[in-house]
Order: C-alpha cells, then structure tokens, then sequence
C-alpha cells in the first residue's frame, strides 16, 4: 500500500481535499501534540506548513496555529482547509450553479480553450490532454464570474481535481507524464463530487469553526518581517530537505492553471524563496552558507561530495552543485533557525521531521544529525532525535531514516 493510501485510512477529513502525497502524515502531528502536551490556550507554528497537516490537526482539537509557507499554491491550500465557516448549503447550492453554467457552456462550446504560449511553457509537456483542459478553464472561468464567497473551495476542489483526474501527471515521487493519457474525463460532475466530500468534512468539524488557523505566504528565513504578534510554544513541521525535490514542479500544473504563477518571472520569484534543497533551485546571489561557515561536519560533508564529483569524472552543471546545495540548505536552515528565536516562547518545544540522503554520488547526508548540530550552534538545546520511518530509494538501492529531531529553545 502506498504511503498516500495509508494517511487516507488514517484520518482522510480535509486532509484529502487537496494533495495527500505532499504531506506528512496526520498520526505523526497527534503523536506530537500528544507527547508535548499541547492543550487550548497555546500556539503551535508550523514554519514549512505545505498543504497544512499540522494547522488542520491542531484545528481539529481547538489548538491555534500558524502556518508559513513560501509556494503560493500550497499556502492557498493550507488556509482553504483550515476554514470552516462555510454555510454548507449555499455552498454546494451555488456549486451546483456554476456546474449547470459550466456544462451548458462545455456542450455548445465549438472552439476549445487553451492556456497562452507563455503559460504553456511553464508547465511539463503532455501534463494535460486537450479537452479536460479546456473544460478545466471553462470551469475555473465559471467559479470565477460567479463572486462567490465560497470561491476558495471551489478553486481548491479544481486544484485536486485538476492534478488527480483530469491531467496526465504521476507522482513517483518526482512529477512525471503517465503513459496512459486521460482525452476525456466527466470534468463538471467530478468537480461537484469534490464538494460534496469539502461539504461533509465542514458539517463533521464546524464547531472548531472560531479556533484560529493564521497561514502566511513567505519565506520561513525570513520570520522576524512576518506579521506574527503572538509568541509560539510549539513547532511540529517538515522542512524540505536536500534531496533533489523542486516543490514548484510538482505543484506546477495548478498553480499555472488557476493563475498562481503567470510568467517565468514569477515563478523564479517564488522558487527563490525556497529554503536550497536541489540543483534546479541555485542563484548566482545566493549566499545562505554563510551562515553554517564555521560548522566543520557540513564543511566536510560539502568537499567529500565535490572530490567524489571530481574523482568520478562528473561535470555537468547540475553534478558542480551538489556541494553547493549542501553549504546553502544547512545555511538557510541556519537563517530560519536564527530568525525563528523572534516568535518563540521560553521554553518552546520544536519537532522536526527530516530524512538522510544519499543521492549525491551515494554520499550519505545525516539530516537529522547535521540539523541537530546547527541548531545547537544557533542557541538550542538538542533534545533528541527520534526514529520515524524508513524509505526505499530506488536510485541509489538503499534504506534511508526518516527521523523527528526534537529541540528546546530556553530563551535569551
Ligand atoms: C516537506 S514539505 C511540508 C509538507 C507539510 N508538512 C504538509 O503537510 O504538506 C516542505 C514545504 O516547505 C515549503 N518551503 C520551502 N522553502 C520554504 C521557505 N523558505 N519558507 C517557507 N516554506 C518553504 C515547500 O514549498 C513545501 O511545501
């Protein structure tokens, strides 16, 4: 059973309204917020909050949380999912209005619709075959003339819908173009399905309705110029980690399709907030190493990988960065670390949930470990690191840990 299919038998409720495959598991957040002792009347932060697992559970047990997330999409998901203040039945009333319209104008629809050149170029070739595309825009078109004020939903059902049954993308874990192809797919109805399922969710937790959920769009290296007023006691989160994944390529298809990201401007405006985790991601400014300078293990790391690139003959672009991306993912850690003192309450208990690596010329890379030890150099004490589960990597044939390194931050 994959591991997306297992987070569904575990707790699906709003988790599964947008994209399950992008997140840690909801049980990994109840077993923190149990073993912490989080209760009402704290605040839990989770920095690098992606689709918002760890806003929606806290949300489900009354705990206030916030959330930062840099790729404008995964942010629009998280805080859609932490509303719940939707009347249910104008909500899927007005669906219902849009659907009708939508199809009317599919069935006398003569000419099919098509994203512009320069959209087109944004996305993988083949993501999407014509005519679930065209009808996708006329949908989207249709929930956006309509004003509603339960727009957010529906562009969020879209979204899932758009990555899940109407394109031909699949997820391996890295994003690619299935052989089989989808030319036709019930485009309007699959929709209206979506909410119904949002519709239960709602009905099932809006008594937590006024239990507050903050999300930021930003950059987590940067959260002393964040609007947060509150001090945080906890962070329970999943920062990338240097293993070769392009968040904005993953999520690439509808974030261009529901107008996240319009031109190759933007989309390098939100790659470069991105903590460093891959070769796709490096600019000639960037220099978040400096902030791990004086850690020899990471150092040391960094050169072994480059004298193995050097001693195996290896001299593309990409294979001269894989040093670099090591010195400047620890460094942009660093930087969150340093800055994320600004919100944090004495005594404040941090989770992190990270996996090694061994993808750089089967160097391994200690995530946890190496992590644990900027921390400290930053001011916190390292508590442990937890085991949390193993993965199979096909490139390189080899088990890699996942682990939850555990941090206290006493205060200054
Ligand atoms: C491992 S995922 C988090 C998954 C999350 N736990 C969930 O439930 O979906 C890491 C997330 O960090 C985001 N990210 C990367 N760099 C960031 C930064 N500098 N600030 C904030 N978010 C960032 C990525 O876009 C991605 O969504």
């Amino acid at each position: 059973m994959s591991n997306e299919n297992k987070v569904k038998n575990i707790d699906a409720p709003v988790h599964d309204w947008y994209r399950f495959v992008l997140s840690f598991p909801p049980h990994l957040v109840q077993e923190y917020i149990e073993k912490f002792g989080i209760e009402h009347g704290n605040i839990v932060l989770d920095p690098f909050c992606g689709t918002g697992t760890t806003n929606v559970e806290c949300k489900k047990r009354g705990i206030v949380s916030i959330g930062i997330e840099a790729n404008p999409i995964t942010c629009f998901a998280s805080s859609t999912k932490c509303n719940w203040e939707a009347d249910t039945f104008l909500m899927y009333q007005e669906a219902e209005q849009i659907a009708y319209q939508a199809a009317c104008l599919i069935d006398h629809c003569v000419e099919l619709r098509y994203l512009t050149e320069e959209q087109n170029k944004l996305i993988l070739k083949n993501s999407i075959s014509e005519k679930p595309l065209s009808q996708a825009l006329i949908l989207r078109d249709a929930i956006l003339a309509a004003h509603s004020r339960y727009e957010g939903y529906f562009l969020l059902a879209l979204a899932k819908n758009i990555v899940y049954s109407y394109s031909n993308l699949k997820f391996g874990p890295e994003v690619g173009i299935s052989r089989k192809k989808i030319y036709d797919v019930d485009v309007v109805p699959l929709w209206l399905h979506q909410i119904l399922i949002m519709q239960k969710d709602i009905r099932q937790y809006s008594f937590q309705n006024d239990v507050s959920s903050f999300i930021i769009n930003g950059d987590a290296r940067s959260i002393s110029s964040l609007p947060i007023r509150k001090k945080v006691d906890f962070i329970i989160t999943s920062p990338p980690y240097p293993n070769e994944k392009d968040y904005s390529r993953t999520t690439r298809l509808e974030s261009v399709l529901l107008g996240f990201i319009n031109s190759k401007e933007q989309l390098r405006s939100v790659k470069k907030q991105f903590i460093r985790s891959n070769t796709k991601n490096v600019y000639k400014t960037d220099n978040d190493s400096q902030y791990v300078a004086n850690i020899s293990s990471i150092t040391a790391l960094s050169q072994s990988i480059e004298e193995r690139r050097i001693a195996l003959n290896k001299t593309s672009g990409f294979e001269k960065l894989y040093s670099s991306v090591v010195k400047l993912y620890f460094g942009g850690m660093a930087k969150h670390f340093q800055e994320l003192k600004s919100v944090l309450a004495k005594n404040a208990r941090l989770a992190y949930v990270v996996g090694d690596q061994a993808s750089y010329f089967k160097i391994p890379i200690r995530t946890a470990e190496l992590l644990a030890e900027v921390a400290e150099n930053e001011g916190y004490e390292v508590e442990g690191i937890e085991p949390f589960r193993k993965r199979y990597a096909t490139g390189t044939d080899t088990w890699l840990n996942e682990n939850v390194l555990i941090l206290k931050y006493v205060g200054e």
